[in-house]
């Protein structure tokens, strides 16, 4: 190898690195694709069923946002919660009773109630919180 196929392979070698590292600082993965969110992790709140703010719980098909957890009533009786920002881009998710799944308006990922990916462009779940109902008192936690 002479010297300038030496500095042309060094430089190559050089740039790929650079490029990688770059895209990681930057919330991307290695294949330049967006880092999926990390979901909160350690949470554990309660919502008051009767306040004001939490009044969408009190339907079939309410949601609402807390502490980066989407909170759903899927039925009479059962909530879901899971990480409420997209594992694509981040995207705050909304619920859909409808079709029973967590929806992306960004670019139309689906996920079911626990948090499974329906379709993509997602390719991770999202991350599923416990939730147990006492009274009018909901928990919700990791
Ligand atoms: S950010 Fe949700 S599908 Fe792209």
């Amino acid at each position: 190898m002479d010297r300038k196929e030496f500095l042309t392979t060094v430089g190559k070698g050089s740039i790929v690195v650079c490029t990688a590292c770059f895209l990681a600082s930057c919330g991307y993965d290695s294949g330049g694709n967006p880092a999926a969110p990390q979901a909160p992790q350690g949470v554990d709140f309660t919502l008051d069923l009767t306040q004001s703010a939490n009044q969408s719980l009190k339907n079939v098909g309410g949601f609402l946002v807390k502490s980066g957890v989407i909170v759903a009533r899927i039925s009479s009786t059962d909530f879901s919660a899971v990480s409420a920002a997209c594992t694509h881009e981040g995207f705050t998710l909304v619920y859909e009773q409808a079709s029973a799944r967590f929806h992306c308006n960004n670019h139309g990922s689906n996920f079911s109630s626990d948090g499974k990916v329906i379709n993509g462009p997602a390719a991770q779940a999202l991350t599923k919180y416990k939730t147990t109902l006492e009274g009018n008192n909901l928990r919700v936690f990791s």
